[in-house]
């Protein structure tokens, strides 16, 4: 089962990145442990993502956009399971939808061309070139912000109706802001679905796994790259490149989405085909929550 656990890593670091940071070691070489600044390490690392060719850094083909123009469309937010066609509007044309932590040329054009007037927000400018990119091709109308999903101060009260936040919460160290920012910038009534990681999937030692392919139970969550490891372990993670990543508990992913002001009206569970933990249990989650009226 080596290599099990080194895929686990790259889902978490890299299948997220497409395992382009192990093929870089050094990499990170000059950023020092004790001052990383996480979100500028995390754009350096999604950027280079892009440049690499990242499964999910691929911008749609042209024959998506085509169909969602006819009405014909799905968005994923996890590895495999589409998100419900009934948790969004019937008709999106006019529908102002934020593209949360979405950069890459996927969801956002997706449903600009399904008729919604999208922004994708992203932290790494590399990734919103992705959907500019699209948007150019197909001649779709989208706008895209660079900034932290920690914070969206930048755009105004109550200017959405939808957002839509795929799997990406685990690059910020700490996700209640997020759902602070999130329900702000919502109309009343308006809704937020989002993928997240199941906390599972950090309580393991990774690198056992990944040498021994055991697998052994020893984090406790909350997880964090920066904190969790020891100082080597670190810097091997670091002097690969991979983003940075944070495990965060049940009760901050969904006790923060109500602590916010959200009601919780959706849930299902997701899996990557092939990886052994998803064996046992299903290590993403998407939650569809409502602003009140
Ligand atoms: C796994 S990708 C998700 C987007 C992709 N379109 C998809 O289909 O899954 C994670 C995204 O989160 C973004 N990201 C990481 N940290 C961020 C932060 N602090 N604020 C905003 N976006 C961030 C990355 O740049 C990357 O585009």
């Amino acid at each position: 089962m080596a290599g099990g656990f080194d895929r686990l890593r790259c889902r978490r670091g890299v299948s997220w990145s497409n395992s382009v940071f192990q093929r870089l070691p050094g990499r990170a070489a000059c950023v020092t442990i004790s001052a990383v600044d996480v979100r500028a390490y995390n754009r350096a690392a999604w950027d280079r993502a892009v440049q690499d060719g990242s499964e999910w850094t691929i911008p749609v083909g042209p024959e998506v956009t085509a169909a969602a123009r006819r009405g014909e469309w799905q968005i994923l937010l996890t590895p495999t399971r589409p998100a419900p066609r009934r948790w969004f509007p019937a008709d999106l044309r006019g529908v102002d939808v934020l593209c949360l932590a979405s950069g890459g040329g996927q969801q956002g054009p997706i449903l600009a061309a399904a008729g919604a007037n999208v922004t994708v927000f992203d932290n790494s400018p590399r990734q919103l070139a992705q959907d500019r990119c699209v948007a150019e091709r197909d001649a779709l109308s989208l706008v895209t912000v660079e900034g932290d999903m920690a914070d969206l101060s930048v755009l105004a009260d109550a200017s959405f109706d939808l957002i839509v936040h795929p799997v990406s919460n685990l690059f910020v160290p700490d996700v209640r802001p997020v759902w602070r920012e999130c329900y702000r910038v919502l109309r009343r009534g308006g809704s937020l679905i989002s993928g997240f990681v199941n906390p599972v999937a950090y309580i393991f030692d990774l690198f056992k796994a990944d040498e021994e392919g055991v697998l052994e139970v020893r984090h406790a969550i909350p997880y964090s790259d920066l904190e969790s490891l020891s100082e080597a372990e670190r810097r091997r993670l670091l002097d690969q490149g991979h983003p940075l990543e944070f495990g965060h508990s049940l009760e901050d992913q969904i006790g923060g989405q109500l602590d916010a002001g959200f009601v919780l009206v959706g849930f299902y569970e997701d899996r990557w085909p092939d990886h052994p933990l998803d064996r046992y249990i299903a290590t993403f989650i998407v939650t569809r929550a409502l602003k009140p009226r």
